[in-house]
């Protein structure tokens, strides 16, 4: 960088996501003309389904393309509200609704509003690589606790409790768990909402993979006793209903809340795209067959991918529960051909076998490699006999 560009000391307290540079240099080795395989992007590989593709396309021909609320329409809050009703037993208003620019947004701004300097955030590791970096810019202090390969990566309340201080400002819970696909059991979370209700803190809980679950029925945090003003919400349309692109993401939680978030908004993105909000009242409301569709399909390859990983040796792999990773533990290879950690063994594994995955480190979690299944089974395939091959070479 030029010496006269000067950046805000801020700058210096995040990095790049880790899952967007692994997507990056994958994109650019397949530019190259590379048949690279991505497991690396948390995306699935499904299109939008076709009847919210035209809610959008409808959007624009009536020319619903000009600047909405900041926090998103009455109609899209409503159909947020309603559809976390049916799906959870909650009880939300458009009042504590905020529509964000997807669920990273949310949760930046979510950060924004709530932490000062020195408040600490509970994280469990492993996390999404954001949290960390967002935690950071909002100058809050993240305390990690950790959850083991040996018990699914499943959280407990007790971890948390044991981290708790008089800076306790802030729980994240993610559940279905990215990179893990861990499902935090039901009776845990409540405990860890009874807690933090008892202690004046916050539970932000991310339901970015609400409905990504294979085992049992999903549930919300925000459905339990005392959740009102303890539980914060945030979610996503981009997983659920195959919709990334279209950044779709939203905030239910106690009324003030909501609105600061609307302040924020107001000043920074104003509203979210006005297409796009008439594309989600569409996902919210209308058929929900395709969710029920991609769960089946996900769980075919979970089982393929986790299946495949520990017939390799040396390789152990948690079953995932939840959303579409697999986080196999690849330790057994560090030391080996100048591979010291979970970076230099993907970096070897995209340059010698062309096959992108997110390094466990990003999570916070150094033994471990992310593999996202939402890639065809022909892909899967390639990509699992690449790794395999890979591995070979290395012992
Ligand atoms: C755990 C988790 N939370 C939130 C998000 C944010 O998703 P989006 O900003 O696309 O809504 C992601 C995306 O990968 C995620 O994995």
């Amino acid at each position: 960088m030029p010496a006269n560009i000067s950046l805000a000391e801020r700058m210096s307290w995040i990095s790049e996501s880790p899952t967007m540079r692994v997507s990056a240099a994958a994109d650019r080795m397949k530019a190259e003309g590379h048949d690279v395989v991505a497991f690396g992007a948390g995306e699935p590989d499904f299109p939008t389904p076709e009847n919210i593709k035209r809610a959008a396309i409808l959007a624009i021909e009536q020319n619903f393309t000009k600047y909405t609320a900041a926090s998103g329409t009455l109609e899209l809050k409503k159909a947020i509200c309603e559809r976390h009703r049916l799906d959870f037993g909650t009880d939300y208003s458009p009042a504590e609704c905020c529509v964000s620019v997807g669920g990273k947004h949310s949760i930046f701004n979510l950060m924004q509003i709530l932490i000062d300097p020195g408040d600490e955030v509970i994280i469990p590791i492993p996390y999404w690589v954001t949290y960390a970096d967002v935690v950071a810019y909002s100058q809050g202090r993240a305390v990690f606790v950790e959850t083991h390969e040996d018990h699914g990566f499943e959280l407990r309340a007790e971890m948390i409790e044991s981290a708790i201080t008089d800076k306790t400002k802030l729980i994240f819970v993610n559940s279905p768990n990215n990179p893990t696909g861990a499902v935090m059991a039901r009776e845990e979370f409540e405990k860890v909402v009874a807690i933090a209700h008892a202690r004046g803190i916050y539970v932000l809980s991310d339901e970015c993979y609400s409905q990504l679950v294979y085992e049992g029925q999903p549930y919300s945090a925000a459905a339990f006793a005392d959740a009102k003003n303890t539980v914060i919400i945030s979610g996503s349309l981009s997983k659920n209903y195959s919709m990334t692109g279209w950044r779709m993401g939203f905030t239910l939680a106690p009324a003030a809340i909501a609105k600061a978030m609307g302040t924020l908004q107001s000043q920074s993105t104003s509203n979210p795209t006005s297409v796009a909000q008439k594309a989600a009242v569409e996902a919210l409301t209308g058929p929900q067959d395709s969710i029920g569709e991609m769960l089946t399909e996900y769980r075919t390859r979970r089982d393929y991918v986790v299946g495949r990983l520990r017939a390799m040796p040396g390789i152990t792999c948690a079953m995932p529960k939840g959303a579409f990773y697999a986080f196999p533990n690849m330790s057994a290879y560090y030391g080996k051909k100048g591979i010291a950690n979970s970076l230099d063994f993907s970096e070897q594994l995209l340059e010698k076998a062309l096959v992108a995955a997110v390094p466990g480190g990003a999570f916070g979690a150094e033994d471990y490699l992310r593999i996202s299944y939402a890639a065809s089974m022909a892909d899967l395939e390639k990509g699992l006999d690449r790794i395999e091959q890979f591995l070979a070479q290395l012992s």
